[in-house]
């Protein structure tokens, strides 16, 4: 199993989440990040911490987001890894909560 983190990172890009992992399995997009299934351990310490409740396990994951799973296996392999966090992206309370941002991530 993995966690997954979902669509609504997307231009939000908080970044509390990589503060917690104890395997730094967090990748960073321009604007997304991704987790590596390879290394996530499943312990559950990243999804509380998300503000934008971006974050779930592989198998409860929500109607409509199941296409993240492959996604994040693909691009935790073309982006570096992050360990600290940083300021969310400037709209990010903006975004939080907008519906059908896959069409804003950037690569
Ligand atoms: Fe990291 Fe644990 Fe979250 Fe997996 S579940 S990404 S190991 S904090
Ligand atoms: Fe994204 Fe939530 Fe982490 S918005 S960067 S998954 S804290």
């Amino acid at each position: 199993m993995t966690f997954v983190v979902t669509e609504n990172c997307i231009k939000c890009k908080y970044t509390d989440c990589v503060e917690v992992c104890p395997v730094d399995c967090f990748h960073e997009g321009p604007n997304f990040l991704v987790i590596d299934p390879d290394e996530c351990i499943d312990c559950t310490l990243c999804e509380p911490e998300c503000p934008a409740q971006a974050i779930f396990a592989e198998d409860d994951l929500p109607a409509g987001q199941e296409q993240f799973l492959t996604l994040n296996a693909e691009l935790a392999k073309q982006w570096p890894v992050i360990t600290e966090k940083k300021d969310a992206l400037p709209d990010a309370a903006d975004w939080d909560g907008k519906p059908d941002k896959v069409q804003y991530l950037e690569r």
